[in-house]
């Protein structure tokens, strides 16, 4: 059931080009023609599952909505990230130049909201326009925290919350939603794909230390170079005897060059990379018990699947 459904979300991605205007429809079909992971969409299909088995169109117009938004903030991210490769390609930032990526990203909301407008109900666009604001949001506040070497984990927290969960909470909640779910559903399946979200991204940020860019695909390493903290380095510098935390804390403020190879050993060392796997479990964990007293619902144990495939994942590190 989830093939048809991503099948004809790919169809449905692929007209939109046509959409754009012909000076752009090039640019557009380069940043839309990839594959990506789908895992907002999957979750909007599984959070909206019915059991009769057919493609529920108003679910694939969703994901486009939604891959859409997601698309335009990989854009921009990359810019601000300075990465040169996305999923195994040149970003666009890099393809095109910085400005160019700038405008089309925002071309590409703006297309995202149009999408959304076309639903019966405006609570899908006005559900959608306020997580764009929050992952805008949280881009903002990670790019002006750039290089704070004191960053705490409460703020890391709040920073993955807004950019990252909140597109997982938003497919979860309107996927629910659409499929005519009641309320305490709708609300059980938001907190889980908010929970999936938050484990997401520290999965994400693990990567980007311990991961190889040739299976994941993208620029990785970025994060203590370009001095954005993340929980594992938090809990480094938290730890490390004052000497060598300053050097750590130098090191995210931009001053001295940063010696990856070292740091990922000492986090080995230290056992980070362990409570780092374990944190993400305990989110995974608090998402599924959002769904746990649904299991009449066939939608849940789906949700459940997917967490499973992180869960996986993480595992496997
Ligand atoms: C990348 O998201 C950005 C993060 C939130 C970590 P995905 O890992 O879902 O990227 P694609 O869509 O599969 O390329
Ligand atoms: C997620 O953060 C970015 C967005 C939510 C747009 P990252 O900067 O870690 O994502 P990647 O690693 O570049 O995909
Ligand atoms: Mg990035
Ligand atoms: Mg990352």
């Amino acid at each position: 059931m989830l093939q048809p459904h991503l099948e004809a979300l790919d169809a449905c991605l692929e007209q939109q080009v046509e959409k754009f205007e012909p000076e752009i429809r090039e640019h557009v079909s380069y940043s839309i023609d990839t594959g990506g992971k789908r895992i907002r969409p999957s979750l909007i299909f599984f959070s909206g599952w019915n059991s009769e088995g057919s493609v529920d169109k108003n679910l694939v117009q969703l994901a486009a909505v939604v891959e859409t938004v997601h698309l335009a903030t990989l854009v921009h991210d990359d810019i601000m990230d300075e990465a040169d490769i996305r999923r195994n390609r040149a970003t666009v930032a890099k393809k095109y130049n910085n400005a160019t990526a700038v405008l089309l990203g925002d071309a590409l909301f703006s297309h995202a909201v149009y999408l959304a407008t076309q639903f019966p109900t405006n609570e899908v666009c006005r559900e959608i326009a306020v997580s764009m604001r929050q992952v805008c949001t949280g881009e903002i506040l990670q790019t002006m925290q750039r290089g704070d070497p004191d960053l705490d984990m409460e703020t890391y927290f709040r920073v993955i919350d807004l950019k990252t969960a909140e597109l997982f909470r938003v497919s979860c909640h309107l996927g629910a939603m659409l499929a005519g779910f009641d309320r305490s559903y709708i609300e059980a399946a938001a907190a889980f794909g908010r929970h999936l979200g938050i484990a997401y991204q520290i999965y994400d940020d693990m990567t980007d230390l311990f991961g190889s860019q040739e299976k994941i695909g993208k620029t990785l390493g970025t994060d203590i170079a370009t001095g954005k903290p993340t929980m594992p380095i938090i809990l480094m510098r938290d730890r490390l005897p004052e000497s060598e935390a300053q050097e750590l804390r130098e090191t995210l403020a931009g001053k001295i060059e940063a010696d990856v190879p070292r740091w990922l050993e000492k986090l080995k060392e230290m056992g980070i990379f362990e409570e780092v796997r374990q944190a993400i479990f305990e989110e995974i964990r608090k998402g599924r018990e959002a769904i746990e007293h649904f299991e009449d619902n066939p939608s849940s144990l789906h949700l459940r699947t997917i967490s499973q495939l992180l869960w996986n994942q993480v595992a496997a590190l």
